[in-house]
């Protein structure tokens, strides 16, 4: 398993340790192909990117990038779209987004349909290089939700009463369902990169890395991945036993 646990501080320095690796990866082959995440905990990832992109110290404009998920039957210009989320956070700071970043089109008539096409279209663009994950307090990554098959695609899913309950930017109306690349596409992605931060992910985190892996914590199949980088603050980190500590990067 060639996994490295890196903890910080606080949200801020986690963050920005997420960010600055994108941004090698950005300078080294600025054709990277990324898998993105949305969420809370990515909005300072995004933040420091911004930064680099408009400083020059990491290029914005050859990336392909696709993203983890998309709700289905929200207007995509909605607030609480991922395709709003993405368009505010990055992609209108980027050189020419159009026709190179992708998000499952959850407005699609037939949403089985949109999940295979994107799974083309992520195959067509030679896969993933670097993919970025969130986790959700039940393990979920994307909107893999606990159950979900290990190897399973693309695909229209139903979302959790969890995630439902903690989903933010809806009033009453929330989405019950979603399309989510699936644990065996993200696993195919070259490298892994997760960022957790708050006590909110610590049991979520535990269950990640010092459990079996099982399909009850879907985020455990990263412990077969073979490049992955797991990125926490002191917070979600709380809940880690010495064993695991001791090989993590706490500088
Ligand atoms: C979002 C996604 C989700 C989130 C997770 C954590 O694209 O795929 O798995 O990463 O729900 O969300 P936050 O960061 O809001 O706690």
């Amino acid at each position: 398993m060639a996994m490295q646990i890196v903890v910080r501080h606080d949200v801020q320095e986690a963050a920005r340790y997420v960010a600055d690796q994108i941004a090698k990866h950005l300078v080294a082959n600025p054709a990277t192909v990324m898998g993105l995440a949305t969420g809370e905990t990515m909005r300072p990832v995004y933040a420091r990117l911004r930064h680099l992109f408009a400083s020059g110290e990491a290029p914005s404009a050859a990336f392909t990038s696709f993203n983890l998920d998309e709700f289905i039957g929200v207007p995509t210009a909605h607030p609480g779209s991922f395709h709003a989320y993405m368009e505010d956070e990055l992609f209108r700071h980027v050189v020419d987004p159009e026709g190179r970043c992708f998000l499952p089109d959850g407005l699609a008539d037939d949403p089985v349909a949109a999940a295979a096409l994107y799974e083309t279209l992520i195959a067509k663009a030679g896969g993933i290089d670097l993919q970025l994950l969130g986790i959700g307090r039940n393990g979920h990554i994307g909107f893999n939700e606990p159950g979900a098959p290990f190897d399973g695609r693309t695909a229209a899913v139903n979302l959790s009463l969890q995630t439902c309950q903690v989903m933010q930017g809806f009033d009453g109306d929330q989405p019950d369902r979603a399309i989510t690349m699936g644990i065996g596409t993200i696993m195919e992605a070259r490298r892994c990169l997760l960022l957790a931060t708050g006590e909110a992910k610590a049991d979520a985190v535990f269950a990640m890395l010092e459990q079996a892996p099982s399909t009850a914590c879907p985020a455990s199949v990263l412990q077969g991945h073979p490049d992955l980088i797991i990125v926490l603050d002191r917070h979600a980190a709380g809940r880690l036993t010495d064993s695991l500590l001791k090989i993590a990067d706490q500088s």
